[in-house]
């Protein structure tokens, strides 16, 4: 078994306690790590290592291997103290701005190729602030030592977007904008800023959730078929369509009592809810509109992903143009599950046609809860594999394509709890019809 150091940077904040702690302590009880690795938090304040410990509720035989180490000068001789470890991995659970400074820090420490970077968002603040970070990162550490960390990578729902691709025949042939008429996606969130009003009030939904978790899901819905399985392989079909992305429209909301949250300023204009459309500039997508729909303080939690085929030619049962189009809804979260919907005769005498669908569950099929995001980020970065990862190329492309959008137009108010009215002339997928599937 490798001896691994896993330092968390940052460790005193709230994602230590909420995520990789926890994360951290499955794969200890998982045995992927025993107790010839270390795992210490770093950080301004100050802890003993048992003060340090005892923030956490996890088994004792786990907080053992837990340590605590004050800011990071001394902490490669510290690390060599406790452990003659093969692979030292750090953690930034940092804000944006530090980033840099504190790969400086590592490098003067003289921490050199032999170490990973796991890096949380938000990467930069647009596509300037993001190229300067990597360049930077770039000057202290490979970028093969680097692994920046999207969330929604780990989804299990979002993974099987590529099998569901890849590994089945049936949808292969259609999948293009012969066929397709537009892709939906929603993101939907029935919390408000909660107490994290003073780092929104500077991103806004479109830098929080589309420009990273969003453009990812698109990516992996759209792209060519990689030549292999392979990190790099799949990331550059990600490229590739992130480069080949055209944006049209945007229209900023901003839910009614807002500037009332904490760390909110008074005459904030960011936005809590946004709608956009885009086209896919190449030969599969040319012309198919993609919508998003993405916000917070909504009336429910969900992501979902809808692809609505175009209507069958107005002959035999489709004469006068009732026969709906085909529907295919990747539940993303919760309730995880595939949907396809599908015209069928009413049962009885005479012909009818009704609305039905066919449908694949995850709790149908599969025991046990879904894996924690994190904890698969983290069992990837002990193992070297970055396809859950984000390249620098993907990044800052991201940024660059939807700059343009970024804190322009007018803004709209919502009510809270209420779906905000469109500002597109399009008939959008009741996504909530389907909330009760695979729930
Ligand atoms: C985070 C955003 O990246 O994703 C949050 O910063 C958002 O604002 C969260 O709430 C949503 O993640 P999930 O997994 O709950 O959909």
């Amino acid at each position: 078994m490798k001896k691994l150091a896993i330092v968390i940077l940052g460790a005193s904040g709230d994602l230590t306690k909420r995520k990789l702690i926890p994360a951290l302590s499955n794969i200890f009880k998982q045995g992927i790590i025993d107790d010839s690795s270390i795992i210490i938090g770093s950080g301004r304040t100050e802890f003993s290592n048992k003060s340090f410990r005892e923030t956490f509720k996890v088994p004792e035989d786990f907080k053992k291997i837990i340590y605590y180490h004050q800011g990071i000068k001394g902490i490669k001789a510290y690390i060599q103290q406790k452990c003659d470890c093969s692979q030292i991995i750090f953690f930034m659970a940092l804000p944006p701005s530090v980033y840099v400074n504190t790969a400086k820090k590592l490098f003067k420490e003289k921490f050199g190729k032999d170490v990973r970077l796991i890096i949380e968002k938000p990467f930069g603040y647009n596509y300037e602030t993001a190229k300067e970070i990597n360049t930077n990162l770039h000057t202290y550490f490979d970028e093969s030592q680097i692994f920046r960390i999207d969330h929604y990578l780990a989804k299990e729902a979002v993974q099987n977007i590529l099998v569901f691709r890849f590994a089945n025949s049936l949808f292969y042939p259609v999948w293009n904008s012969g066929y397709i008429e537009s892709i939906q996606i929603n993101a939907f969130e029935n919390i408000g800023v909660e107490d994290r009003g003073a780092y929104f009030d500077k991103a806004g939904i479109i830098r929080d959730m589309v420009q990273n978790h969003l453009l990812q899901l698109l990516s992996l819905l759209t792209m060519e078929s990689p030549i292999s399985l392979n990190a790099e392989d799949i990331r550059n079909q990600k490229k590739n369509i992130l480069r080949v992305l055209k944006f049209s429209e945007c229209h900023r909301y901003q839910y009614k009592g807002y500037l009332e949250e904490k760390g909110v300023t008074g005459n904030s204009t960011t936005e809590t809810y946004a709608e956009l459309k885009l086209y896919i500039e190449n030969f599969r997508w040319t012309s198919m509109p993609v919508y998003i729909r993405v916000g917070k303080a909504l009336n429910r939690k969900g992501t979902e992903i809808g692809i609505k085929f175009k209507q069958i030619p107005a002959l035999l049962f489709n004469k006068d143009r009732q026969v709906p189009a085909n529907k295919i809804i990747f539940k993303i979260q919760p309730a995880e599950g595939i949907v396809v919907d599908i015209t069928s005769k009413k049962p009885g005498s005479g012909l009818s046609l009704t609305s039905t669908n066919m449908k694949f569950c995850f709790r149908d099929f599969f025991d046990g809860s879904v894996d924690d995001a994190y904890l698969k980020l983290l069992i990837d970065a002990l193992n070297g594999d970055k396809t859950l990862f984000v390249s620098s190329d993907e990044i800052e492309i991201a940024w660059k394509k939807i700059e343009p959008f970024l804190d322009n137009g007018n803004l709209q108010y919502y009510n809270k709890g209420i779906v905000p009215e469109t500002n597109f002339n399009i008939n959008w997928i009741d996504f909530e019809n389907y909330a009760s599937i695979c729930g």
